[in-house]
């Protein structure tokens, strides 16, 4: 928990000196991702000709070069795909736990989790999906060559970008904190010599590793020397990961969630994410809710989303983890009567105490059965194109620069989201979140996620395409900018930048960020028996919403993190 309160700090003090970039409007194409070249690298695949998946394997690969803390080749990451001829799929390209991975191989002679096994060095690291998922997205949606749309990222490493404020405090963080791996300091920290905003920042070895990949696609990164490089360095930082365990890495095709609220559809994430499934479960517990005569962010509102989000949140606990290790209940609690029988304790004037909101138990499960008669360091972009395909990605090394680990030869830091799994039942992980059997360590299993990246339809077509990093919040900050836009009628800028709250239901808190909530409401939230606590700002929700106006597509980036949005 220590590493993350000092990570959480240190992105407060970066994002609080930055500027905001205000929303834009086109009607050809337009991208909103954390910086400006990696906007860029997407809008030139668009104005290629490419289509919205073309362009967002570029702003990714982009990603991987100017965003070293969470833009990523050694992570993972989901994608998420409406086209407009109707089509939808979800791309899985999370890491997966190596053959040598045990169950208890974060607990120490005590019985204890380390605290840092899992978060820094070799044993943090799974095996890396980003390579894989940009290819499958390519094969099965792209329109053109993996030679053309990595051409943007390979110029980026190889002639460099200006170095901006907020990544040269960042780098000059990972200088201090990174001692004990010299060559993220190397690559990262040019050995100490700190980084000034404007400085050119070149990435020679990286751009030798993505030429490499643009040529030969997974063998150039699966196989063969990168493979190699990646064994080795795992392997010299107290980990253990195969060459087979890199050979056999396969990114999936899964088919999207899908829910109702309000007349709009929801498409989200499936498992290994928990996000598509807690944020559709909780868009069903709302919806019998009216928020019509309830202020925005009044104490009857922040109640009402806590109390949904802390049901939901404990579901999560013991029914999410990978679908191909672990049978999730998906149907079940994607239904409208597990949301009606989730929220027959509600009271609308006292919150239930977390302690005493229990996990669904198999009997619950059961009777839902019965009554359906069937069955703090991720990315966000979204891309629309000229034809209204829409992509909406989330990628992460877990924590800011992941495990620390960078490849020696090859210019690229390894994950370190091994902690994302449950080290030890009832145990919280860096985000507090606990897990269960379900997302116990197995040997070639997914973690459990959070990340939700969803695309909103109405009467058919993209409306809204949203996603955010943030770890356990991300599922919540998604659900507040849905609710903002929907329920009260914002602007899509307004729905990203108002302030935002989270419960997770352990700890038994309202989390809230800066300005979320006035004195006199969390007076009056204390009198309902909420507890409360301030946090860092947090979530950067990289959004585009139809415009009913004039019909083209307007982009917010999020304030938060200095995000940018290009559109033409
Ligand atoms: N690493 C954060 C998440 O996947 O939820």
């Amino acid at each position: 928990m220590k590493i993350l309160i000092r990570i959480a700090v240190t992105v407060l003090v970066f994002q609080q000196l930055f500027a905001a970039q205000p929303a834009v409007y086109g009607t050809h194409g337009v991208v909103v991702a954390h910086d400006r070249e990696s906007c860029d690298a997407g809008i030139e695949i668009l104005k290629a000709g490419g289509n919205a998946v073309d362009a967002a394997v570029a702003v990714s690969y982009a990603l991987a070069v100017t965003y070293p803390q969470a833009g990523n080749l050694g992570g993972g990451g989901f994608m998420l795909i409406q086209m407009a001829d109707g089509r939808s799929m979800a791309i899985d390209y999370r890491e997966m736990a190596p053959e040598g991975a045990t169950r208890d191989m974060f607990l120490e002679d005590s019985g204890k989790v380390s605290e840092t096994k899992s978060i820094r060095g070799g044993l943090a690291s799974g095996v890396p999906g980003t390579v894989a998922g940009m290819q499958l997205a390519l094969d099965t949606y792209g329109t053109l060559s993996r030679k053309r749309v990595m051409k943007p990222a390979i110029r980026l490493a190889a002639k460099g970008f200006h170095v901006s404020y907020g990544l040269a405090s960042s780098l000059n963080w990972l200088n201090r904190e990174a001692v004990a791996f010299p060559e993220t300091r190397r690559i990262f920290c040019r050995d100490g010599d700190l980084y000034q905003p404007g400085d050119r920042f070149k990435q020679a070895d990286l751009a030798r590793t993505l030429k490499r990949i643009q040529k030969q696609g997974n063998a150039g990164f699966y196989r063969g020397e990168v493979a190699e490089a990646v064994v080795q360095s795992i392997s010299e930082t107290g980990g253990h990961m195969s060459l087979d365990d890199l050979r056999s890495y396969k990114a999936v095709l899964r088919e999207p969630l899908r829910g109702e609220y309000r007349g709009y559809s929801i498409l989200s994430m499936p498992p290994p994410s928990s996000g598509g499934l807690a944020l559709i479960s909780m868009l069903n517990m709302l919806e019998p809710m009216s928020f019509d005569s309830v202020g925005w962010h009044s104490a009857d509102q922040i109640h009402s989303l806590a109390e949904v989000e802390k049901r939901a949140y404990a579901d999560r606990s013991s029914w999410l983890g990978d679908p191909d290790h672990f049978e999730v209940p998906v149907a079940e609690l994607l239904s409208k009567p597990y949301a009606k029988l989730r929220m027959m304790d509600y009271d609308s004037t006292y919150a239930s105490p977390s302690d005493s909101v229990y996990p669904l138990n198999d009997s619950e499960l059961a009777t839902i059965r019965a009554l359906q008669g069937e069955s703090e360091e991720t990315t966000h972009f979204s891309v629309v194109d000229q034809w209204g395909n829409a992509v909406s990605v989330t990628t992460t090394l877990n924590h800011p620069y992941g495990s620390f680990v960078t490849v020696p030869g090859f210019g690229f830091l390894m994950n370190n989201e091994m902690d994302d799994f449950s080290a030890k039942p009832g145990v919280p992980n860096s985000y507090g979140l606990i897990g269960g059997e379900a997302n116990a360590i197995e040997p070639g299993k997914r973690m459990l996620s959070s990340m939700t990246p969803t695309i909103v339809s109405r009467d058919g077509k993209a409306f809204l395409v949203l996603g955010s990093p943030g770890g356990a919040t991300i599922i919540t900050s998604v659900l507040q900018v849905i609710h903002n836009v929907i329920d009260y009628d914002m602007s899509l800028q307004e729905a990203v930048n108002a302030p935002r709250f989270h419960h997770q239901w352990k700890p038994d808190d309202i989390q809230y960020g800066p300005r979320a909530i006035s004195t006199d409401t969390e007076l009056r939230l204390q009198a309902m028996g909420h507890e409360l606590s301030l946090r860092a700002a947090y979530g950067e929700v990289n959004a585009i919403m139809l415009d009913d106006r004039f019909g083209g597509w307007i982009a917010a980036p999020d304030y938060r993190r200095a995000a940018q949005a290009v559109a033409y």
